[in-house]
């Protein structure tokens, strides 16, 4: 396994290969993680994953410097499962002068997570592009974990007719429901014991949903106030179609997604439910 830290180190390396498949990452690997790549060795025979803490993405006040940088480990991992390479550069070297050409996505960016986290998207789509110019992999592998993230990628291939075929993996949660996050590392003791009820409030809506119950705001409601009672901060529980649309009584199809805060730590998750 090559660990690849500059780009001309990563050209050197891409033209030795004929299909790559690519699974972009911040690091600080989980299962979660793990399993993307696992998807991606079954559709290609090279596969590379990037480590980029991307600044582009964090907002002022959001956890840029205290996200977990963890190559080391990282690498053991990954050299473990048999992967070709890891392409962790610099943020120098990813960003040689400050970028001034950014993607901008649509209106969908300024929903959901990006109605609390302006540029966010801005920067997510900006970084994948560059990375996708760099790497120039037939697949690439994103996890619905992120599923506004995914969407915006998608439309962002198709918008650009990018010649990159977007494969994407589920969720992988801890056995208590907790969706897998490097962020969870942040969580105390009993923040840690409080968290998967953001995935339970999800599933009850999922539930309540196939049960035939059609008030969307109600729902969102009881959700948001039953986290609120103990003690997080949410930012949006939302009802959508698989567009990620306010779902309508048409909808028959819904993504139930959410996010919410326990102090300082941002949670995010979503499941899926069809009539
Ligand atoms: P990061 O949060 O490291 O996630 C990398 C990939 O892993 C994303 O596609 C994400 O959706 C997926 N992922 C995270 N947790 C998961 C889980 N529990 N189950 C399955 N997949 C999971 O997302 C980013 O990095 C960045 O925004 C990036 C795309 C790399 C651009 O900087």
């Amino acid at each position: 396994m090559k660990i690849l830290h500059t780009v001309a180190e990563l050209h050197a390396w891409r033209v030795q290969h004929d299909q790559v498949s690519f699974v972009p990452t911040m690091g600080n690997l989980h299962e979660g993680h793990l399993a993307l790549i696992k998807l991606a060795q079954q559709h290609a025979p090279t596969v590379i994953v990037s480590i980029f803490v991307n600044p582009l993405q964090f907002g002022a006040g959001e956890d840029y410097t205290r996200y977990p940088r963890t190559l080391e480990a990282d690498a053991a991992k990954l050299s473990a499962i048999g992967i070709d390479a890891i392409f962790a550069p610099s943020v120098e070297e990813l960003y040689p002068q400050p970028q001034r050409y950014f993607i901008t996505p649509p209106a969908l960016a300024n929903t959901l997570c990006g109605a609390y986290r302006p540029g966010h998207f801005e920067g997510v789509a900006t970084v994948v592009m560059k990375l996708f110019q760099l790497v120039q992999p037939t697949i690439a592998v994103f996890g619905k974990k992120d599923y506004q993230q995914l969407t915006i990628i998608r439309g962002m291939v198709e918008d650009f007719a990018v010649p990159i075929t977007i494969i994407a993996g589920e969720t992988i949660r801890a056995t208590d429901g907790l969706a897998l996050s490097s962020r969870n590392g942040f969580l105390s003791p009993t923040e840690r014991a409080l968290a998967p009820a953001l995935y339970q409030q999800l599933t009850r809506i999922q539930q309540a949903l196939q049960d035939g119950e059609r008030d969307y705001a109600q729902l969102q409601l009881n959700a948001s106030n039953a986290l609120i009672k103990q003690g997080w901060q949410v930012d949006y529980i939302a009802i959508c179609d698989t567009q990620l649309n306010p779902a309508n009584l048409e909808t028959s199809s819904w993504m139930i997604l959410g996010a919410a805060r326990l102090e300082t730590t941002r949670l995010i998750d979503n499941v899926m439910a069809t009539s």
